[in-house]
């Protein structure tokens, strides 16, 4: 309560870090970061003022940016000195459907909607107008109720369901006091509870406003004008220049100039950086689907992220790694995808490292009691470095002292600035809503930490640790061949239809199971469970019938003769049994098989999973799902 009230009742984290460094009272932050602090900041938003007509300009950013959501999309632009909207329900193709894209204006705003507040619908689609304040929002203000009454009271209207339209609202009351929006939104940030980042139009005003509050929001520069957005990517088609905005940073474009002040509105500078990564990922470059795009990848992703870290050397490895022997447990802590790629680590480290690792996911772990201690690593798995929940584990073990490491693939993002260690993966943009490259990077990660720890506590010997350099170095070719080698779409054929389907596996391989079951419902949209291959007979194999399609995963040898007498006991009760191995069995007791080649198992899986992928892209195909955007879904989860 007194952090709260002390800095105006804005509860973000950046306010709570900074009074930890100020007054050390730990014990207070302890009680209190875990209930106030929510990250929410889905949704895209985009600003635009220049010598371009406007409108394609923020569609194209939208387009680059509707992974952050796709439940509405809106615009607002300057005509003839009037605020014009449209907005429209559903993707941004809808809106463009109904827009000029031609129309002679050359100021304008843009949104791209994940409902939290309302449901996906017109009404509530933003921009949202309130007096003369039209306001694109990506956050949500959790004292609006509260704000709304109030400003009831003075006789304001509202049409929507939404905190946006309220904050419109509280920004006309003020400028109407202050015929100046910079004050106006200094001042709003005093009243605000919550996370906001806003861009704004005010009637007869040619300037674009924007500020923002724990949601990300950056300026850039082009040539032909000026633009705000939530993220480089939706700039990235008309501009490689941008700066970064700090929490409560106030904007205001104009035709010529940039102004941006700081939380106590002195004028400040800010310094331009240079997106250095290829534009290539904002287009398919000829696949039907990013996701498409981002499989054919892996074996890029796959050196590059290797090759960062490893050199062939143990030295090398070192370089990187040396720190992880300090600890004597590891706590691996993500959600979805991230998550599987930690069961996935959790094998490889235990086997090779001794370390014990304990995966759990991210939205659990944030509330449960922790047996962590100054031993203990937690180890944070994040393609996108936004993501609520493992964010907040992050600063849940920060805050208990707790030495943190994060495994993230976007440059400067919040996780990876604020945990103590930092690995990027080398996935580049990931577009598609379903993760594959980054997943498959986040294996290569965990493979080298398992490798270096492996070698430290001599349970890889020196030739063992040569083989596996050259196995390294030919895994890009493997990953290709692996790709192209398609016998999967005569498979998806035979199971797009079925109502469930099951994955198995034992060990590792019920790790990738989980991923595979994920990737194939999240994009297809039919029901599907992993299961450890030994637990089926204990419930789930009740569910079995004739032709219900089980995905048997074995690539463990260790593991083999147990795994093939569970495929048995569904084959028995009438599955159709695709086989997924690295071995060439001696009987058939499967339908259909995919052979992959048999290498080390500290590798094995980043093979592995690649049929897993594209069987599911397939599927969905069949099924003719909206693979790029599933839905009710968006890439960087950052709701709780
Ligand atoms: C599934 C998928 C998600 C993410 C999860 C975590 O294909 O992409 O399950 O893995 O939302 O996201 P990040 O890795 O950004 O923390």
């Amino acid at each position: 309560d007194v952090v709260y009230r002390k800095f105006g009742g804005c509860n973000t984290v950046s306010i709570i870090d900074r009074y930890i460094t100020k007054s050390k009272i730990n014990i207070v932050i302890k009680n209190i970061s875990h209930t106030l602090r929510k990250d929410f900041f889905m949704c895209g938003i985009i600003g635009y003022i220049g010598t371009k007509k406007c409108v394609p300009k923020l569609i194209g950013a939208l387009e680059a940016l509707e992974y952050r959501g796709y439940d509405s999309a809106g615009v607002a632009y300057i005509k003839n000195g009037n605020v014009e909207i449209k907005k429209e329900k559903g993707k941004i193709k809808n809106l463009k459907d109904t827009l000029d894209m031609d129309v002679d204006a050359y100021i304008g705003i843009g949104h791209t909607r994940w409902a939290t507040h309302g449901e996906a619908n017109n009404i509530n689609a933003h921009p949202h107008k309130n007096g003369k304040v039209t306001l694109v929002h990506n956050g949500i203000i959790e004292n609006y109720i509260e704000i709304k009454e109030d400003l009831k009271k003075k006789g304001y209207k509202f049409t929507s369901e939404t905190d946006t339209e309220v904050a419109a609202a509280l920004l006309d009351e003020l400028y109407s006091k202050n015929s100046d929006m910079v004050k106006s939104l200094h001042e709003a940030s005093k009243i605000i509870r919550g996370s906001y980042a806003f861009v704004i139009l005010v009637d007869g005003d040619d300037n674009i406003y924007a500020s923002r509050c724990a949601s990300p929001m950056i300026v850039a520069i082009g040539n032909d004008g000026y633009y705000v957005a939530s993220d480089v990517p939706a700039i990235l088609a008309y501009t490689n220049k941008y700066m970064l905005l700090n929490d409560y940073d106030i904007v205001k474009l104009s035709k010529d100039k940039i102004e941006i002040y700081d939380k106590d509105l002195n004028e400040i500078e800010k310094e331009i950086k240079f997106f250095e990564g290829s534009m290539d990922a904002a287009t398919k470059g000829g696949f039907e689907h990013f996701m498409l795009k981002e499989i054919n990848e892996q074996d890029k992703v796959f050196k590059d992220t290797v090759n960062y870290y490893f050199d062939g050397t143990i030295k090398s490895l070192e370089k990187s790694f040396s720190y992880l022997k300090n600890f004597k447990k590891i706590d691996i802590v993500a959600c979805g995808s991230a998550y599987h790629t930690g069961v996935v680590g959790k094998y490889l480290i235990e086997n090779y490292a001794n370390i014990p690792v304990n995966v759990e996911v991210a939205s659990e772990y944030r509330y449960k009691k922790c047996f962590y201690d100054k031993d203990t690593l937690v180890v944070l798995v994040s393609q996108s470095g936004e993501t609520a929940d493992t964010l907040a584990a992050l600063r849940k073990a920060k805050v208990d002292g707790i030495t943190t490491m994060a495994i993230v693939n976007v440059v400067g993002s919040s996780i990876a600035r604020e945990a103590d260690y930092v690995t990027y993966i080398k996935a580049g943009f990931e577009i598609a809503v379903a993760t594959t490259k980054a997943y498959l990077a986040q294996l290569a990660i965990f493979s080298l930490i398992a490798l270096y720890l492996g070698y430290e506590n001599k349970n890889i010997n020196e030739n063992e640790f040569n083989e596996l350099v050259k196995e390294y170095n030919n895994l890009p070719a493997l990953i290709k061949e692996t790709i192209n080698n398609d016998n999967y779409s005569t498979i998806a054929d035979k199971i797009y239809d079925k109502k469930q389907i099951f994955f198995i596996g034992r060990g590792i391989d019920y790790a990738l199971s989980l991923e595979a079951s994920l990737k194939l419902k999240e994009i297809s949209y039919i029901n599907s469970v992993a299961y450890q291959a030994g637990e089926l007979k204990h419930g789930t194999i009740s569910l079995i019938e004739k032709d219900t399609p089980v995905i048997a995963i074995s690539t463990d040898d260790s593991l083999r003769e147990k795994t093939i007498s569970n495929i048995k006991e569904v084959k028995a009760r009438g599955a159709y049994v695709v086989y997924v191995t690295n071995e060439t069995p001696q009987e058939k007791f499967y339908d259909d098989i995919i052979t992959i080649k048999k290498i080390h198992p500290i590798l094995e899986s980043i093979l592995t999973i690649i049929p897993l992928q594209l069987l599911s892209y397939k599927v969905a195909k069949d099924n003719g799902c909206d693979i790029d955007k599933p839905r009710n879904l968006a890439k960087s989860v950052t709701v709780e």
